[in-house]
């Protein structure tokens, strides 16, 4: 008998919200639906990849309605893709009382999350995330939009859905690079929140990798929980949120000096984490042994992307574009421990040089 599923809420000030995880909660998505009372005409978001692999399950439960199809590559996360969602509304006529379930991976969640926001000022959204990264990061928090010619997520809002549904067992389908993407982030909540959670990543490395449920269940809720409180206490990224860019100052900046192309976000965070302990090391700020313990468990995911034709200036100068300069400041999450954190502004170019050098970057 599968287990029963895990119930996370997620307070936040605009909205108050759940997160059920467990194996088959797609199945309950009409109970869900009813339960959380959002509107009745219900309208799926997904991209034909996921349709192809898993609609079948979801049109029996959301009712058979035609689901809205539109790509989800990263480039077609933009506002031409948002109007086509919103042209099949237009079109069927939803209105006020529809709700929008988004079911695909980050791309489609931000997408759709973004039409249910901004469409006749707002419908009700519920994610059904289908890749492991979203499922512990984006379909949690509210961060809906789409990238602009020139920079990543630079259009968008804050929309809370009215519930979150994941279901491990879709993950059985995704390709072995997107689910080790999603791992990274894992590591990430690990790394800055619960050394019990880095410690499950390394210890069950294998059912983790064969999918086995329970093994996905346990991590991805116990990130979850580790996203819904740090959004919960500072829905707009004020001030505590920001620990979740952990290993994104330098991944933010990998993925964009290789325009996007070479690394799943993921694998850049990957490297990003690395930057920071090392960063972190060398100020005295973090334990030898727990800086090694972070590379021996990123490297265990498998070989990433080389970098070693990156320079650190051209990193450095991506850097300064990054949204996470305050006042002209770039701040660095730097870990203390395996599981604690502290924010800084006062990284400066040398050592950043250093620590660029050291996880593998050029000069
Ligand atoms: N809103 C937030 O807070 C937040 C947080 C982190 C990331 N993001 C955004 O999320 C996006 C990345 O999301 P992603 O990594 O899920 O990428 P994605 O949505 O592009 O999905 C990756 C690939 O996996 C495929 N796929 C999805 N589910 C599948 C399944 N079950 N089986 C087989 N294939 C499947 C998709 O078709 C796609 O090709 C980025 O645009 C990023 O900016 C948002
Ligand atoms: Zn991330």
């Amino acid at each position: 008998m599968a287990a029963a599923p895990i119930r996370i809420d997620v307070p936040t000030p605009s909205r108050a919200y759940s997160v059920t995880i467990g194996d088959g909660t797609i199945d309950r998505l009409g109970q869900t639906l009813d339960e959380v009372r959002t509107a009745a005409r219900r309208f799926v978001v997904s991209s034909p990849v996921v349709w192809r692999l898993h609609g079948e399950q979801m049109a029996r439960v959301a009712g058979g309605a035609e689901p809205i199809l539109v790509p989800d590559g990263e480039r077609y996360k933009q506002l031409a893709t948002v109007s086509r969602i919103y042209d099949a509304l237009v079109r069927v006529n939803a209105d006020r009382a529809s709700t929008l379930i988004t079911f695909g991976g980050g791309v489609i969640g931000d997408m759709a999350g973004f039409a249910a926001a901004t469409y006749l000022r707002g419908v009700a959204l519920v994610h059904v995330p289908t890749t492991l990264l979203a499922q512990v990061d984006s379909a949690i928090g509210g961060k809906v939009g789409v990238n602009h010619p020139l920079g990543k997520n630079m259009i968008g809002s804050f929309y809370q859905p009215h519930a979150v549904l994941i279901d491990p067992l879709v993950l059985a389908t995704l390709p072995r690079r997107e689910f080790r993407a999603g791992l990274y982030e894992v590591i990430k909540y690990g790394m800055t929140s619960s050394r019990p959670l880095f410690d499950r990543v390394a210890g069950e490395r294998k059912p983790i990798f064969a999918r086995a449920p329970e093994a996905l269940t346990a991590i991805i809720a116990e990130s979850c929980r580790i996203k819904a409180s740090v959004v919960a206490d500072d829905e707009r990224e004020a001030g505590p949120r920001r620990i979740l860019n952990f290993g994104h100052t330098a991944g933010h900046a990998i993925e964009a000096v290789t325009k996007y192309r070479r690394f799943r976000h993921g694998e850049a965070v990957g490297y990003g984490m690395l930057v920071a302990a090392a960063l972190a090391r060398a100020r005295g700020a973090l334990a030898d042994q727990d800086r090694q313990a972070l590379a021996d468990l990123v490297a265990s995911l498998g070989p990433l992307p080389p970098v070693s034709d990156l320079s650190a200036t051209q990193m450095l100068e991506a850097m300064q574009h990054d949204k996470k300069m305050v006042d002209g400041r770039l701040h660095f999450v730097l870990p203390t421990a395996i599981g604690a954190t502290a924010i800084v502004d006062d990284v400066n170019e040398k050592e950043l040089r250093a620590a660029l050098k050291q996880v593998g970057f050029a000069k």
